[in-house]
């Protein structure tokens, strides 16, 4: 359940300076989607949810609405700033350093803006990572390539370290790029500058090709990565139905979220079997996945199989092994799933030929589509104006199509993950045909 408290935004103080953006907004008529500053994004959407709340419109949960304000809380021109990439490659990760670069130097006038590498460790004097300069020249290109410029890295720094960097440098606002480990990382650089009485905003653009980030509609990448592994999967179906009882078997990303794998399936609704981790299956047994892969094999002559890397873990042996960042390190399940299914075709004597895909490193290094440039870019400017405005220990949101301002605590409190009773993933129900459940 969520309370108006947890939607309320932390702020550095009262903002006393005129915007630069003034000229620019004083022309602007109110649009559809643009909220004033002052109204508030509503968290629920139907009718029922509100009425069950029992309140007063005013205290009906809200947003804050993103956007430029009229007044800040930094002079630009005494401003510096500072942005890091972390965590996992995601594609638009240089399209958000392009979009904050300019807008920060062209709209706002900010003219020190530093790139810290290879993620945290880029403020971390041991690892002598250099630092970039960020200008409008150095960034005008980035957009076209996939990766990111400032490298990045796994895994929480000590904050106090972090905050250190930060006070030597004078770096007033700081931009953290990163999904939901990153942004617990600069909840603890929040807190510390809070601590310590220092005037830093921290503000975070959400990234990650998982789309496992809580309340936001989508994470940046996330269309990019899944629009990529539809054409993996386009190319599986080629291949399964060249071949006598062939299977196309795909591995796609998605450690504990398989929205990569039902959004990347329903795109091209080649697949007949998609398989994650938010829903269990059993492999032996009249019903289990492969006796029914194996009739529909036999009945269709060929088969596609998407399945999530966090699927199924259950099934192969555990391991305890984690990585920087803390995730488990998972079994190979698209192996498995070969090495068992070649199992049972040879066991009921059919031949099978499978051709197995792991694209998982290949959807994320890609440069973004347009739809993800446009929404890096959307994301870059409000995180800019947000952190202009001094609200701090926030990410950027989009919810229900409109640009919010989601405090990390409530962005990091759980995982956003497939509902196995809800709507997506009775689509991919719907366009596999493959039973509710295995077993
Ligand atoms: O967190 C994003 C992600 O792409 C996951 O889907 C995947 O499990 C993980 O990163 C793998 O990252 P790496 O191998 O770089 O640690």
């Amino acid at each position: 359940m969520v309370s108006r408290e947890d939607l309320v935004v932390k702020s550095l103080g009262p903002c006393r300076i005129d915007s630069p953006m003034l000229p620019l907004l004083e022309q602007r008529k109110r649009s559809y989607y643009n909220v004033d500053e002052a109204d508030r994004v509503l968290f629920d959407d139907t009718a029922s949810a509100l009425a069950g709340r029992g309140v007063p419109v005013d205290q009906i949960p809200g947003f804050e609405p993103a956007g430029p304000r009229r007044k800040i809380f930094f002079d630009p021109s005494k401003t510096r700033a500072g942005v890091v990439t972390c965590g996992g490659l995601c594609p638009g990760f240089n399209d958000v350093i392009r979009a904050l670069v300019m807008e920060l130097h062209f709209l706002y006038g900010v003219q020190r803006i530093h790139g810290f590498c290879n993620g945290y460790q880029g403020f971390i004097p041991k690892y002598k990572r250099p630092v970039l300069e960020l200008t409008p020249q150095f960034v005008s290109q980035i957009n076209e390539q996939g990766g990111t410029i400032l490298g990045t890295s796994r895994g929480e720094q000590d904050p106090a370290e972090i905050v250190d960097c930060l006070e030597r440098m004078g770096i007033n606002v700081l931009f953290v790029i990163g999904g939901d480990g990153t942004l617990r990382g600069a909840q603890a650089i929040a807190r510390e500058v809070e601590a310590r009485g220092t005037k830093i905003a921290v503000v975070g653009i959400p990234k990650t090709i998982d789309n496992d980030i809580m309340f936001i509609d989508q994470s940046f990448g996330f269309q990019t990565a899944f629009s990529t592994g539809a054409e993996v999967i386009q190319t599986a179906h080629a291949e399964a139905k060249a071949s006598p009882n062939g299977i196309g078997l795909v591995k796609l990303m998605g450690r504990h979220s398989g929205f990569i794998a039902c959004y990347s399936s329903l795109a091209r609704n080649d697949a007949n079997f998609v398989l994650i981790p938010e829903v269990p299956f059993a492999l032996d047994g009249e019903r289990g996945f492969l006796s029914v892969l194996r009739k529909r094999v036999q009945r269709s002559g060929h088969a596609v199989i998407v399945v999530a890397e966090g699927a199924g873990q259950d099934l192969t042996p555990g391991s305890d092994e984690r990585d920087a960042s803390g995730n488990p390190r998972f079994n190979d399940i698209g192996v498995f799933l070969k090495q068992r299914i070649t199992e049972d075709f040879a066991a009921a004597n059919l031949e099978l030929n499978l051709k197995y895909f792991d694209p998982s490193y290949f959807v994320r290094s890609v440069k973004a589509n347009p739809f993800d440039a446009v929404y890096c870019l959307r994301l870059a400017h409000n995180a800019v104006h947000a952190a202009m405005a001094g609200r701090t220990e926030v990410v950027v949101s989009r919810w229900h199509g409109r640009f919010v301002l989601l405090p990390i605590p409530l962005a990091v409190r759980a995982r956003h993950t497939v509902d196995p009773n809800g709507d997506l993933w009775l689509s991919v129900l719907e366009s596999t045909g493959q039973p509710p459940v295995f077993g």
